[in-house]
């Protein structure tokens, strides 16, 4: 078979593509020789007829190789990253990677912007004045051998076809295609090329994946295609019903991850933190890693590696300590007596997009200042009036509309999640 639309006809009719197939495809989405109309088409056929698992290891290897895959000397092994598919409050990569390097876990990790209602790692290690994400892969392999840690966006080297594919689900809503998400998501990780990958799978409101069932299909999905592919490779499915954390938006999400990195954070953001290094270690052979990881907290070995990266990446950590407030912050409280489940995370992602700190078209710029600040943890017995949270911004119009918003989502007498639901090892 070697013209696209052979390619295409199987795959309209149900029937299963081979490997060479498969490398043709991306390697013609990448060169430009397969059009949009093209891809597209065969974009709607994958949604609707499904990939299976050879054929979704096929489109991510073909995927990855449409573009450099990073090779790294055996000497800086283990190597590891972590993937979260997305969610409200979620800072665990800011903290996870110097954690797993103090452990001795090199972790050279490629980060998305905010999408949508969910934040995104580029946009909050932006707000430390001067971090520069957008290192060359020369540079982020100097980096990891010189300090064990860098954190970095895509570049266009890193998996190209999926950029193209990537922005034609989007525009065809074939975005929810678990093979498609898997061979998007994995192309770029396998990409940079780690011995171990870890998934955090979010599942809930403020989620890609609304349901246990479809969030363990994805965990699943990724484990395998990783394991089939060479890698070492499990996955957390972790609640996404409530913001994790205190923080919501950039600069507060930055400060609650140095709490954390001083072992002062929120018992869940350092809980699943510690969750998710214990996953890479086990695949690393590094024993009683939880206990190991408190210590790193404890005795600031961890918070060293953040400072470490944080001036080899050109920020600069004093001028984020003496960043000014967001101009308004409005306080929230309780209208009852109760026991206080938190609010919604999609109502939280949604506010604070809408305050100005998430983006509604990839060109806007994002306000790091604004967002929402959790006084009480989630599942704490309260007052009436009892101070919940803080909104945090630009100006009062705004502010009013979040503070609406998201205490209309406060959930009350219910029975509180736990951090984590399933662990998925195959
Ligand atoms: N992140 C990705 O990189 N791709 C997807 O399809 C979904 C999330």
């Amino acid at each position: 078979m070697d013209v696209i639309t052979d390619i295409l006809r199987v795959k309209r009719d149900s029937k299963s593509l081979s490997r060479d197939a498969l490398y043709k495809f991306a390697s013609g989405i990448a060169d430009g020789t397969v059009t949009d109309y093209q891809a597209s088409a065969f974009l709607m056929a994958s949604y609707i007829n499904g990939l299976n698992s050879q054929e979704t290891l096929a489109l991510t290897m073909a995927m990855r190789d449409s573009g450099t895959v990073v090779q790294w000397d055996k000497s800086l092994s283990p190597l590891a990253d972590k993937h979260s598919t997305g969610g409200v409050g979620d800072k665990m990569s800011l903290v996870l990677a110097p954690l797993a390097a103090s452990i001795g876990i090199r972790v050279p990790m490629i980060s998305g912007r905010g999408l949508g209602h969910t934040g995104g790692t580029l946009d909050k290690l932006e707000s430390i004045p001067g971090f520069n994400v957008n290192l060359t892969l020369e540079q982020l392999k100097a980096q990891i051998a010189d300090i064990g840690v860098c954190m970095i966006g895509q570049t266009d080297e890193l998996a190209p076809a999926d950029k193209i594919l990537y922005s034609l689900r989007d525009a065809t809503s074939t975005v929810t295609s678990i093979p498609l998400i898997c061979a998007s998501i994995l192309s770029k990780k396998l990409a940079e090329n780690p011995d171990i990958l870890v998934f955090d799978v979010k599942c809930g409101t403020g989620a890609f994946m609304q349901t246990l069932d479809d969030a363990r299909e994805l965990a699943r999905t990724l484990v395998q295609i990783s394991e089939m592919s060479g890698k070492k490779a499990s996955a957390l499915i972790t609640s996404m019903n409530h913001p994790i954390g205190f923080t919501t938006g950039n600069t507060l999400e930055v400060q609650e991850s140095l709490n954390i990195l001083r072992n002062k954070g929120p018992a869940d953001s350092t809980e699943l933190t510690i969750a998710l290094v214990t996953e890479m270690a086990v695949h690393a052979g590094i024993d009683n890693s939880g206990e190991l990881c408190r210590r790193k907290l404890a005795n600031g070995e961890a918070m060293e590696v953040f400072v470490k990266m944080v001036e080899a990446q050109g920020g600069d950590l004093a001028a984020f300590e003496a960043l000014p407030l967001a101009p308004v912050i409005v306080d929230v409280r309780a209208g009852r007596t109760g026991y206080w489940c938190g609010p919604d995370a999609f109502a939280v992602g949604k506010a604070v997009r809408k305050l100005g700190g998430g983006r509604y078209r990839v060109e806007d710029c994002v306000d790091p200042l604004v967002g929402w600040e959790q006084e009480v943890p989630c599942g704490s017995p309260v007052e009436d009036g009892q101070l919940l949270g803080r909104v945090h911004a630009a100006d009062r119009e705004a502010a009013a509309e979040a503070v609406a918003a998201i205490s209309n989502s406060f959930k009350w007498d219910v029975p509180s999640d736990p951090l984590i639901f399933e662990e998925i090892r195959l």
